[in-house]
Order: C-alpha cells, then sequence, then structure tokens
C-alpha cells in the first residue's frame, strides 16, 4: 500500500518511490529502500510537491550482513526512538562529528562496528561538506578526520574493517571517504617505521579533501548520469586546481597537503592532468592518492556501468594501467587488500 509521507517523517528501512521529475541529475533510483542517513538527507533536499513521497507501507527493508554491519550504529538508534529532523546543518555537522569521534575512540566497541560507525559518520560529514564548503565545515572535517587517522594508526583491526566496509555508489561524498580511507591506510603502510615525520591528521585530511572543488564545477555536469563529452571533460578537469583554491582560502591546511588536491590526477608517465607531471615531480602525498581514487573510481557503480569486484579492479590496473602510478606505492596498495 503506498501512501503520502512527509519528508521529515522518513526513516531508514522505508522504501520510497520518487517522481521521475524530482530525482532528474541526482543519481537516485525511482524507487529503493532507504538505507542510510546521507540518503535521508538527498531525499530532503529534493525540491518535492508538498514536501512528501510515496512509501509502500507493505515492503520490509531485510538488510544484507554487511549492511546489517554499516547500519548497525543507525539501527540502535532507531530502536529507541523515530530520526528526527536535524535543526540546522551545523547542528547535524556537529552531531556527526561527535558520533564519529566518540565510535572511533571507544575502546569496548568491536572493530567491525566501530568500522561501520565510523565509516557512516564520515560519509554524513562528507556530504554536508560538499552542501556547504566553508571554511567551517572544512575545519569540523579536519576534526573528525583527525579521529579516523587515529584510529587507523592505533587500531589494526578497525583499519582492516574500514576497508572492507567501504560502499560504492555515485555520490562524491562516498567517494571521498572512500578515498580518504585507502589513502590513509596506504600512507600508514609507506611510513610504518616513520609516521612520526608526516602529519597523519593533516594529510587524512588532504585525502579527503581531494574533490572538493568539484562543488565548483556545474551540477548537470557531475550529476551527469551518460558518460561526459570531451567539453564537459574539460570542464570536470578544473576541479584538482579548484580543490587546492578552496583549501587555500580556507587556511585550513598546509601547503604540503593541499599539494593531494592539486596533484591526484597526475599521472606517472606524464598523461595526467592539470600540469601533465612525470615520475619524481609527482609528490610521493599525490601519488599514493592518485592510486586510491582510480581503485574507487573503478569499483564504484555508475548509472553507465556496473560496479567492478575489488580484485578485477586492481587486476586492471596491474595489466593496464601500472604505467599511471609509482610501482612500489601500486604494490603496497595491493597488500592493503590481502588482511
Ligand atoms: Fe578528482
Ligand atoms: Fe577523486
Amino acid at each position: 500500500m503506498d501512501k503520502l509521507v512527509a519528508v521529515d517523517a522518513l526513516q531508514i528501512g522505508m522504501y520510497v518511490k520518487l517522481q521521475d521529475d524530482s530525482i532528474k541529475g541526482t543519481g537516485l533510483e525511482k524507487a529503493f529502500f532507504i538505507t542510510d542517513p546521507g540518503q535521508l538527507r538527498q531525499i530532503r533536499g529534493l525540491s518535492l510537491r508538498y514536501g512528501k513521497v510515496y512509501v509502500d507501507l507493505d515492503r520490509q527493508w531485510q538488510p544484507s550482513p554487511i549492511d546489517d554491519m554499516s547500519h548497525a550504529a543507525e539501527s540502535e538508534k532507531r530502536e529507541t526512538s523515530v530520526v528526527e529532523p536535524e535543526s540546522s546543518p551545523e547542528q547535524a555537522q556537529q552531531n556527526s562529528v561527535d558520533r564519529i569521534k566518540q565510535a572511533a575512540s571507544d575502546p569496548s566497541m568491536e572493530p567491525k562496528k566501530k568500522a561501520a560507525a565510523v565509516y557512516q559518520s564520515a560519509r554524513e560529514i562528507m556530504q554536508t561538506l560538499f552542501e556547504c564548503p566553508t571554511a567551517e565545515f572544512i575545519k569540523d572535517t579536519k576534526e573528525a578526520v583527525g579521529s579516523l587517522v587515529d584510529m587507523v594508526l592505533e587500531d589494526e583491526e578497525a583499519a582492516n574493517a574500514l576497508i572492507k566496509v567501504t560502499q560504492h555508489d555515485y555520490y562524491t561524498y562516498t567517494h571521498s571517504v572512500n578515498v580518504g580511507t585507502l589513502s590513509i591506510c596506504l600512507a600508514k603502510k609507506l611510513f610504518q617505521t616513520d609516521t612520526a615525520s608526516h602529519d597523519m591528521r593533516e594529510l587524512g585530511a588532504g585525502f579527503f579533501l581531494h574533490d572538493l572543488g568539484k562543488v565548483r564545477v556545474e551540477k548537470e555536469i557531475l550529476n551527469k548520469p551518460s558518460r561526459l563529452t570531451e567539453a564537459e571533460m574539460k570542464r570536470m578537469r578544473i576541479h584538482p586546481y579548484q580543490s587546492y583554491k578552496i583549501l587555500q582560502e580556507s587556511s585550513q591546511l598546509s601547503e604540503e597537503c593541499r599539494v593531494i588536491a592539486m596533484q591526484h590526477h597526475e599521472r606517472d608517465d606524464g598523461t595526467g592532468y592539470p600540469l601533465r607531471l612525470k615520475g619524481e615531480q609527482i609528490h610521493v602525498y599525490g601519488r599514493i592518492c592518485c592510486i586510491a581514487d582510480v581503485y574507487d573510481a573503478l569499483t564504484a557503480k555508475r548509472s553507465y556501468k556496473e560496479a567492478m569486484p575489488p580484485f578485477e579492479a586492481l587486476k586492471i590496473m596491474k595489466n593496464e594501467m601500472l604505467h599511471h602510478f609509482h610501482r612500489e606505492i601500486f604494490n603496497n596498495f595491493v597488500m592493503l587488500f590481502s588482511k
């Protein structure tokens, strides 16, 4: 039975049906189970007639074991209360920052649960940041990423679980969390005997914010459900420099970490952009981010392609794209998935 429900009353687990005109260019499906708070916020951000959507009350969401794990923290919350709309983006962001800090530093939380809770909060934080890329929100994000970095450095089990909990959808904020997480795990592996020489928290923020400049690319290009034309690609290629500029304007990161934003699309053989840098001209931080970025782009689901399984993506990177990467860093990246 379909019923019109106000968007503020939507809850995780509901099967929602959306009108074609309201989802155009958003990457959202027409009908789906709401499985995370990010989707809730995205639906609330749509322009909807009367602020209501249809919900099929007969359909019950059955979480798979992996969903179950990912949404453990959310389910616990639902048992005691309905999802309440947060009063403002600032409040929502503060709540997410508090949740990530609490979960990341909770010694009693089981590693898989901890990783799932941290991952979900990180996605919420990045979603808000992409909606409001202000200096204040960049500062909040840096603080939250710092907690995630501490967890990765201190809790090996939770760090491994974090790699496995990654989801693959259409959203730039999910991509940012995946690339940020994988890059920080790779940096830990590469600098393991020498993490003191690198500001890992600062570095983590650089990885998470590498694509922030996409907020300055037109939404129609960003959300285009098919492949981009050459002209659209040209617009898209402004984003590394724009990420760099936003971070510079906000004075939130060191120059070394802003380099990540600028260089994450450079390729070892000089075929990347924006500066066509080659080999040693590319900073090690940029090289790390480049590998994680390509991997996540291959494994992500797009409306014009299915998600590629992790092993398949690594195989393609090794057999067809190795000239794009620093070989030793790539070998270390592959090892992240052997645990
Ligand atoms: Fe990028
Ligand atoms: Fe990226």
